[in-house]
């Protein structure tokens, strides 16, 4: 009996520890929204790049598509939240500190998962 009555909370806990789905673009676009599209938005985008949407995102700037689905080592933008190396570390040095881990590896999933919508 008391073991039944712990069942939901197991249950909660096993599906915490599988959270492992692929990331959908909705749960990275507040990271986004918060720490690049001031410079990366409708006016005037550094390097041509939006990123304040997905098809933006995936048609990329200068240097091409900002993401590769399924490729996060192909990836500039992984690249730049990274700082290794493919493109200038984001967002700039002089501007604000590297995003917090969390916040890239919900990134790299994103990526890593197909880039869902
Ligand atoms: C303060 C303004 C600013 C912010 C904020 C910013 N960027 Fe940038 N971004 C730039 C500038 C300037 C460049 C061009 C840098 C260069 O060419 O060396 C650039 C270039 C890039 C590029 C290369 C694009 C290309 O096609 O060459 C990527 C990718 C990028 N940024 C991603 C990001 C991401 C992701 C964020 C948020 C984590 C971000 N940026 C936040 C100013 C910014």
């Amino acid at each position: 009996m008391r073991l039944l009555s712990l069942l939901p909370l197991l249950c909660f806990l096993c599906s915490c520890g599988r959270a492992t789905g692929p990331v959908s673009y909705s749960s990275v676009k507040e990271i986004l929204e918060s720490n690049c599209v001031s410079c990366h938005g409708e006016e005037e985008p550094e390097s041509e790049l939006r990123l304040d949407s997905r098809e933006a995102i995936l048609a990329g700037g200068k240097s091409g598509p900002a993401i590769v689905p399924g490729d996060v080592d192909s990836s500039l933008l992984i690249s730049a939240v990274e700082d290794s190396g493919l493109v200038t570390r984001m967002p700039p040095e002089d501007d604000a500190p590297s995003l917090d881990a969390a916040s890239i590896a919900l990134l790299r999933l994103w990526v890593a998962g197909g880039a869902k919508p």
